[in-house]
């Protein structure tokens, strides 16, 4: 399916996550203090435990969890339909989602990665940047299709970690970055005119 800006029309996010949530909780504050210019209208936990729950509960927006299975993704796709979502945003989200569910979703799928793609992918990116003694790294933002942190890239912003001394200083230090590129990529994404050329993402 080709995708531009023309497949959005409510400008409503809906964030996945597993756990701590301190990317969502970042969304929200810049919802907030209309920063993202979009409408953060539910969060879904495939773990009923999480943390990043207690600020859908602060927010007073709608959440719903339930573990990701096969057999639920109809509902979570009919939920996500009677909302009206456009994008689903994936913070910290520990599941992989279906090729079936990717497929069925009329909407775009972005997914925030804590190393500079095509490098570093899946788990501890920062300790695996890290461990490799690379002197910078950094956030990527991108489409979710079938590849493993493999679909096209929305944004990235490198940061210098030569300093760092340890995986946990890497990861701080990312992870406030990613608190701020990932509303900046959504707000691309909602407010630009934009389309994909090849592997590129083109915006004016
Ligand atoms: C972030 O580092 C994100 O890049 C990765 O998982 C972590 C989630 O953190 N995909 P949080 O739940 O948003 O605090």
């Amino acid at each position: 399916m080709e995708i531009s800006y023309k497949n959005l029309n409510s400008r409503r996010v809906a964030v996945f996550i597993s756990g701590r949530g301190s990317n969502l909780k970042a969304m929200l504050n810049n919802e907030k203090n209309r920063i993202l210019n979009g409408e953060i209208s539910f969060i879904y936990s495939n773990e009923k435990n999480a943390l990043g729950l207690n600020y859908a509960k602060k927010f007073n927006k709608d959440f719903e969890s339930f573990p990701y299975k096969k057999k639920n993704e109809g509902h979570l796709l009919r939920i996500l339909k009677a909302k009206n979502i456009d994008i689903i945003a994936l913070a910290g989200f520990m599941k992989i989602l279906s090729s079936h569910f990717i497929a069925k979703f009329k909407g775009l799928i972005v997914n925030i990665h804590p190393a500079l793609l095509p490098s570093f992918p899946g788990l501890n990116a920062q300790k695996q940047a890290y461990d490799y003694g690379t002197k910078i790294s950094g956030v990527t933002v991108h489409f979710v299709d079938n590849d493993l942190d493999g679909g096209i890239i929305i944004k990235q912003r490198a940061i210098n970690i030569e300093n760092c001394g340890n995986a946990d200083a890497v990861t701080k230090k990312i992870l406030r970055l990613e608190h701020k590129i990932y509303t900046e990529a959504l707000n691309i994404l909602l407010t630009k005119k934009w389309h994909i050329e090849g592997r590129h993402f083109i915006y004016e």
